[in-house]
């Protein structure tokens, strides 16, 4: 996996400028190496670059897409989004849960069986905003909203298991959703479950999910699995249009006055992207499915660092969350005025300081995790 470190800038910096000189797209006026990654003034005469992106098979305006989260659960805060300038909105997630709990209680009302529902159902949070139901308030979002945006709206389902809860994707597609994320958060809490079962039940939903809709689905993935790569591989073969990366477990903390477990929530900050950045360096140009990152953006250059990396689009929710909708526009022009400064088109940067497509990404991720031990021995010697 592959950090960004000066001499990387400096060999990308060059090969870009090698293949200007060779009459590619490639600007051969590139400032200094070293000063690649700087804080950019936005600047309103940057607005003409064309940040056009295609995601999933989508066209966006430009590759920043509001990942799923609370500014989307009302047609205002859509709207807002839209105004503030990202490129593509993923809206809050319908659980898997929440759904087979309203199919339940559905059956219960024809059946009057109680003992339909599942226990496990009790455990988890689940408040209708009406009568009709959180699906019934999700679809009809969907078609509120979609109509009225400039930009495409994804619905989110949040699932783990393979079953009919499913079959709700294809309603979201047809209350007008340009495509569907699917958030596969599955944690194997007992002992026995092997590593294959759990690859195998993501590569199962998905095929499942592909199989109702005809619009996109992007999965959303944890990082956690023995081999990322392959499961990444095996869900691009399984027809994944978008691979999101990553998922961010919310880790319960324990407080130590009060000796109990707390839900322990917090915004993400910047050194988190360095997980899913590594890993879609890693992943590009070799999977068919687009790449999107997710987490840790709060800024231009964490924007622009996923891109060196090879994202084709950059999802943020904390940044959003901490500055208000508007403050994507004012990504957006950072991006801009970072591309212009570097005379580089949003093409010739996307995966400029990914892995090369030729090289051997294990023995490129072990060289770089022994040569980055070894300069920080130097660092910290004695
Ligand atoms: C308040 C809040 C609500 C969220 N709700 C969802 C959700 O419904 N579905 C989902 O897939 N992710 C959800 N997320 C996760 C975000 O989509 C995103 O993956 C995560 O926050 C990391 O990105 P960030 O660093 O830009 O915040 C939520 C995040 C926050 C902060």
């Amino acid at each position: 996996m592959v950090e960004f470190d000066p001499e990387a800038l400096q060999a990308a910096a060059e090969s870009a400028r090698q293949k200007s000189a060779m009459g590619s797209n490639a600007t051969d006026q590139l400032a200094p190496a070293g000063s690649l990654l700087v804080e950019d003034e936005p600047s309103g005469r940057d607005r003409a670059t064309d940040l056009r992106t295609q995601y999933m098979g989508l066209s966006l305006r430009n590759p920043l897409v509001a990942s799923a989260g609370p500014l989307s659960q009302s047609l205002d805060g859509i709207k807002a989004l839209s105004e503030g300038g990202v490129g593509a909105i993923v809206m809050y997630s319908l659980f898997e849960e929440q759904i087979r709990h309203e199919s339940a209680r559905e059956a219960e009302l024809l059946d009057q069986s109680t003992e339909s529902f599942a226990e496990a159902l009790t455990y988890f949070p689940i408040e209708p905003s009406d009568e009709s139901g959180l699906t019934h308030t999700y679809l009809k979002l969907i078609e509120q909203a979609a109509p009225v945006i400039d930009v495409p709206l994804i619905a989110s389902l949040n699932g783990s298991t393979k079953g009919e809860w499913s079959n709700t994707a294809r309603q979201l597609a047809d209350a007008g959703a340009a495509g569907i994320e699917l958030n596969i958060y599955y944690v194997p809490g007992d002992l026995t479950t092997t590593g294959r079962s759990v690859e195998d039940r993501y590569v199962e939903i998905v095929t499942d999910v592909k199989s109702k809709v005809s619009v996109p689905v992007a999965v959303k993935l944890s990082p956690y699995f023995s081999s990322f790569g392959e499961m990444a591989r095996r869900l691009d073969e399984a027809g994944a249009d978008a691979l999101v990366l990553f998922n961010r477990f919310l880790q319960p903390d324990i407080d130590l006055n009060q000796l109990t477990v707390v839900s322990g929530f917090e915004l993400s900050n910047p050194d988190e992207a360095k997980l899913p950045r590594s890993w879609i360096s890693t992943l590009f140009g070799r999977v068919n499915a687009s790449l999107a990152a997710t987490t840790g953006v709060q800024t231009t250059q964490d924007i622009v660092k996923y891109l060196l990396a090879g994202a084709d689009v950059v999802m943020t929710t904390a940044a959003l969350v901490r500055n208000g909708p508007s403050y994507a526009g004012q990504l957006v022009d950072g991006v801009t005025s970072w591309l212009n400064r570097r005379q580089l088109t949003l093409q010739q940067t996307r995966g400029m300081l990914a892995v090369p497509v030729d090289a051997d990404a294990a023995e490129y991720a072990r060289s770089g995790y022994v040569s980055g031990l070894e300069r920080a021995k130097r660092t910290y010697a004695q």
